[in-house]
Order: C-alpha cells, then structure tokens, then sequence
C-alpha cells in the first residue's frame, strides 16, 4: 500500500516536470518566432546631402558590393569604414544579409578610394564577423568587422580613428554622414547614387529619440544613438547601411536604421562606437590580426575628414587602430 502510494507520488512529480518543460519549450519556441519588430527599411539606410567634390578627406570610405549571376552590373550592398590597414566596420545587419550567399569570398567585395563606388579599389574578403548579441529584429549591437585580404595601402586608402570611450554625444553637435544609398525615399525601386554624398545633422538627446520610435514600437537602446535635423530633409537612407557617421575627423558611429528617411521626427538611428572599443579588440585578435590603440590627443590627429570645427577647444581623446 505504502509503496503503491511512493510510486503515485513521484508519477505525479514527473509529470508536472514534464509539464514545466514543455511549457518552456513552447514559450522559447515561440519567443524565437515571433515576427521581427521592424519590417521598415532596414537595410535602410543619403538624403538632402551634396556630393563630395574630393576624395582626399574620405578615404575611409568603403562599399561593400555583390556580383550577381543574374546581373551584368554589380550591385551595392551597404557601406563600410576603414579603421586599419585590415579591417572595416561595418553593420551587422549587411553581413547577416550576405552570409546567406553561397559562397561571399567569391561573391563580395569591398571598394574603396574612389567618389564613385564603381571605380574604387577592389579588396577581396578574407574573414568577416558581426556582434555574438546582434539582434536582428531590434538591430541591437548592429556591429561587425570585415577582414580584407589584401592591404589597404593603396593610394586614397585611409583609416580613421575612432572616438574614444567617454566620447559624450553631446545632443545638437554637428556630425556628416556620408554613403552612396538612396538620396530620395519615393525613389527606392530605381538605382542608388554612384558618387559619394554627404550631409551634416545634428545629434539629438537621447530621451527624445526613445520616446519618438516608442511610438512606432520600436526600441533604441543605450548603445545607439540618434542624428537628424528639426525640420527632416537630410538623413541616411536605403543602402547607407554600415557607412560613417563622425565628427572633427572621429568616427563616432555606424549608419543602422530609422523610420523612412530624412522625413521629420524620424532621425536615423547610429551604433555608438565607443561602447565597443573591448569587442572590437577581442574579435580582431580572436580572428588573427590583433589592432593595438595608439591615443592621441585632438591636436596629434592627421585630420582626414575634419570640417570646420565650430566648438573649438573641445579636448577628444582619440582611439587610432595599428595593426
Ligand atoms: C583634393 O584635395 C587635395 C588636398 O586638399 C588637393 O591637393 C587636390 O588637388 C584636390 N583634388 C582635386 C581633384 O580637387
Ligand atoms: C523626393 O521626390 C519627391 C517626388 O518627386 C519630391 O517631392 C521630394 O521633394 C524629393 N525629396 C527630396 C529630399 O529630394
Ligand atoms: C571656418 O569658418 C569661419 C567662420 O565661418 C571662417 O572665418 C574660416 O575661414 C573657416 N575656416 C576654414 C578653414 O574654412
């Protein structure tokens, strides 16, 4: 009798187990089904600009370009930055779009050093990889780093440096962007521009870009930012993607995502590149090829791609990559 009733006891206790894991199956699976929050232009991502009439304070500026079967012209994909004679930022979002290719060392490339996209110097792709937390239905830690196989040293090749860690985005700075995406959104089925364009925005307080996308469901996190103007009209759009957003010649963030483009009240939405200075670190060593900082004050930077600087003064500690 006694044993009869252990014996219902732990029945009973295995299928209540059992019960607790299935509803946690259940509840994960669905979780990993849900349907991704953005359905907006994501690979969106220039609006208002003007085009750069000299590479020279450009020269980190990257397309990442697709060679279709199907195509006689190869098509752009996104943008991408150089930090050091091997790598590239880029989003992580236009890597998770071309891994899907069969085979991206023989289908992708990267140029370089040109206004116009087409003409630049092609590097082939040695090893690429993008953020372990990247989500793509927030486009959370939309960061990845692109190796290339050849060095970039040619002529019109340049680094960058990046902002450093207390870099503050202090809200109404002056920041450019620059890409080779759509420059009108009603245009997005016709091609993209060929030449290089750039426009200034401003960055705008945090709060206030949380509280615009709540609105559109969407979430912007403590490792993104916001850059727009008041009135719209100058913005990153389609094809943008993964290109430069910087300031006195500092990379300060990565083009991600936004609500249209350049329409009022929708900024863009940049990765904040200095919460990523470790996975940055990391990731090129775990990949082989290691990037040492070299801090500069504002003063030491060989300044490719600075503008008037309207707030001078202002002391920027700089990361430099050497590889
Ligand atoms: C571009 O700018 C550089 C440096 O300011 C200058 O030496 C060069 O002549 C310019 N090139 C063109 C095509 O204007
Ligand atoms: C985009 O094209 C539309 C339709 O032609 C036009 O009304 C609008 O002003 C253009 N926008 C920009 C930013 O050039
Ligand atoms: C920067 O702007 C100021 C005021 O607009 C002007 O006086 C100065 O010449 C400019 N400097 C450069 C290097 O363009």
């Amino acid at each position: 009798m006694r044993i009869l009733f252990i014996i219902i006891i732990v029945g009973l206790l295995i299928l209540v187990v059992n019960i607790i894991l299935l509803v946690l199956i259940i509840k994960l699976i669905w979780r990993c089904s849900l349907p991704p929050k953005h359905d907006v232009n994501l690979k969106a991502r220039i609006v208002g600009g003007v085009s750069v009439s000299n590479i020279t304070d450009y020269q980190f500026a990257a397309a990442i370009v697709e060679i279709r079967e199907e195509s006689t012209v190869d098509l752009l994909l996104c943008g991408a930055t150089v930090i050091s004679r091997r790598w590239l930022l880029t989003a992580a979002h236009c890597i998770d779009y071309f891994e899907d290719n069969e085979d991206p060392k023989e289908s992708v490339y990267i140029t370089v050093g040109n206004l116009d996209w087409r003409k630049g110097n092609k590097h082939n792709l040695l090893s690429w990889v993008y953020h372990e937390e990247f989500d793509s239905s927030t486009l959370d830690n939309d960061i990845g780093l692109i190796r290339v196989k050849q060095i970039l040293s040619k002529q019109y090749e340049q680094a960058i440096s990046l902002a450093s860690e207390n870099y503050e985005y202090k809200p109404h700075t002056k920041a450019r962007i620059v890409g080779w995406g759509h420059t009108n959104y009603s245009f997005l089925h016709l091609p993209s521009t060929e030449m290089l364009n750039r426009a200034d925005i401003h960055i705008i307080e945090q709060r206030r870009c949380v509280d615009i996308y709540k609105k559109f469901g969407f979430t912007v996190t403590d490792s993104m930012f916001c850059a727009g103007t008041q009135e719209g009209g100058k913005d990153a759009c389609k094809l943008d993607s993964g290109g430069a957003i910087f300031e006195r010649g500092l990379l300060i963030g990565i083009i991600s995502w936004g609500h249209e483009c350049a329409k009022k009240d929708q900024p863009g939405v940049y990765v904040r590149i200095n919460c990523y200075k470790n996975w940055i670190m990391e990731t090129t060593k775990k990949l082989g090829a290691p990037l040492n900082i070299i801090k500069k004050k504002s003063e030491e930077i060989s300044t490719t791609a600075t503008y008037n600087v309207t707030s001078s003064g202002w002391m920027l500690e700089t990361v430099s990559f050497q590889d």
